[in-house]
């Protein structure tokens, strides 16, 4: 007699070809962070500034080449909805915790009612924001408490460019 287990692999799991995908590259988070290292060069930020960040996901992907770029008498207040899996361990890894306060928060309305910072990014994060009402509500939450803004963005990979594209 098979378990339910055992029939789900019979039935169904096996129709479906394996896929011989190529893993990530080891160095994944490594490339992804200078990659992010390199986009915040165009942003003006200086040591010592007061920077927001919108959207900054559970690898603070942005988040430590920001508090790097800060220096140490700068801060990042790090805004996500709702992905901090890994946040804290890998801010505390690279030496940048003290220079990071975590937010969970929706940036469509910002728990900061004056300009309250120097400048606020938003890193290959508009992909993320539902939709274009989601967007100028961000967009509009940015400007309202930050001198400065700084957005960036790529295009989607192919595969998406074709399958969301008529
Ligand atoms: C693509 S991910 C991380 C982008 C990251 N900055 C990077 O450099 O890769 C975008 C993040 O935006 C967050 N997000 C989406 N809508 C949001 C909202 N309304 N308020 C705050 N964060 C939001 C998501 O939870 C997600 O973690």
């Amino acid at each position: 007699m098979l378990t339910d287990e055992e029939t789900f692999k019979k039935d169904v799991l096996s129709r479906i070809p394996l896929r011989s995908e190529p893993p990530l590259h080891p160095n994944w988070l490594h490339l992804e962070m200078i990659e992010r290292f390199r986009v915040l060069r165009f942003a003006p930020i200086k040591p010592g500034m007061n920077v927001l960040e919108i959207g900054c996901g559970a690898h603070a992907l942005t988040t430590v080449p920001l508090a790097y770029l800060v220096g140490e008498t700068g801060r990042v207040v790090a805004v996500d909805l709702s992905r901090w899996r890994f946040f804290e361990e890998i801010t505390s890894a690279a030496g940048l915790k003290r220079r990071i306060i975590p937010l969970k928060a929706d940036a469509r309305e910002l728990p900061f009612p004056f300009k309250a910072f120097d400048l606020a990014v938003l890193v290959h994060g508009v992909r993320s924001l539902k939709n274009e009402k989601t967007m100028v509500r961000v967009f509009s939450e940015m400007l309202r408490v930050a001198e400065k803004v700084s957005i960036a963005e790529s295009p989607p990979h192919s595969q998406q460019r074709a399958s969301g594209t008529p």
